[in-house]
């Protein structure tokens, strides 16, 4: 299963590549508007440091003028991948933009449908909002379960990254499932690694230690 960290922030990127387990970033436009540096910068900056595809989202509301946000966030690096809201709209864009070779995560997923749909119009990837449906009371990893189920079905090659991820259980579910991606908050992705037994093993092996090196 891929890891992919949900943030814009430069110094976390770092960090956690550092762990040598980081497959990717998605960024949005509010996890942008918390950074300090323009734009594009930003994106320059993040894409120079992860290695892999990094999710920039398109705030275009029209197909075409989509199409000209996308083909310009584009040239800012070879791994950036384009996000793009799940509406008609963002079909139309999504097709062009597929054809042209273009990566597009279609985003804002909260039912099986749009992802069907999202697939069938060549995204590369859909971003079912896990947390955000959990926090209306639903139960957001069955919609993942469904499109996991619709995808193997019909062999459809898009990857499903598993968004709005809120703790440690929300990853593991999605690795149960079977999703391609995982995309996590800083915050989940040290719980991910953080166990209190692991704490107190270490802590009594050194103090066991200092006895073995004192003789
Ligand atoms: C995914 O690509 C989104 O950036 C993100 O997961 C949204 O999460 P939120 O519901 O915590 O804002």
């Amino acid at each position: 299963m891929k890891l992919f960290l949900d943030t814009a922030n430069l110094q976390e990127i770092r960090e956690v590549v550092s762990w040598g387990i980081l497959d990717g970033v998605t960024t949005n436009p509010t996890l942008c508007s918390r950074e300090n540096l323009p734009f594009e910068d930003l994106v320059r900056e993040i894409c120079h440091l992860v290695p892999g595809p990094v999710s920039v989202e398109c705030v275009s509301t029209r197909a075409e003028d989509l199409v000209q946000e996308a083909r310009k966030l584009c040239q800012l690096a070879p791994n950036v991948v384009v996000k793009i809201p799940v509406n008609i709209e963002g079909l139309k864009a999504t097709k062009i933009l597929s054809a042209e070779g273009i990566k597009v995560n279609m985003t804002l997923i909260f039912s099986p449908s749009q992802a069907l749909l999202a697939a069938k119009a060549g995204a590369a990837f859909v971003s079912p909002f896990i947390g955000r449906l959990d926090d209306v009371s639903h139960h957001g990893m069955e919609l993942v379960e469904q499109i996991v189920a619709i995808f193997e079905n019909y062999n459809l090659e898009t990857e499903v990254i598993v968004a709005s991820v809120r703790h440690p259980g929300h990853v593991v579910e999605a690795a149960l499932i079977g999703a391609h991606i995982a995309t996590v908050p800083y915050s989940v992705m040290e719980k991910l690694v953080k166990h209190p037994l692991t704490d107190i093993g270490i802590e009594r092996f050194l103090q066991d230690w200092k006895k073995v090196s004192l003789k």
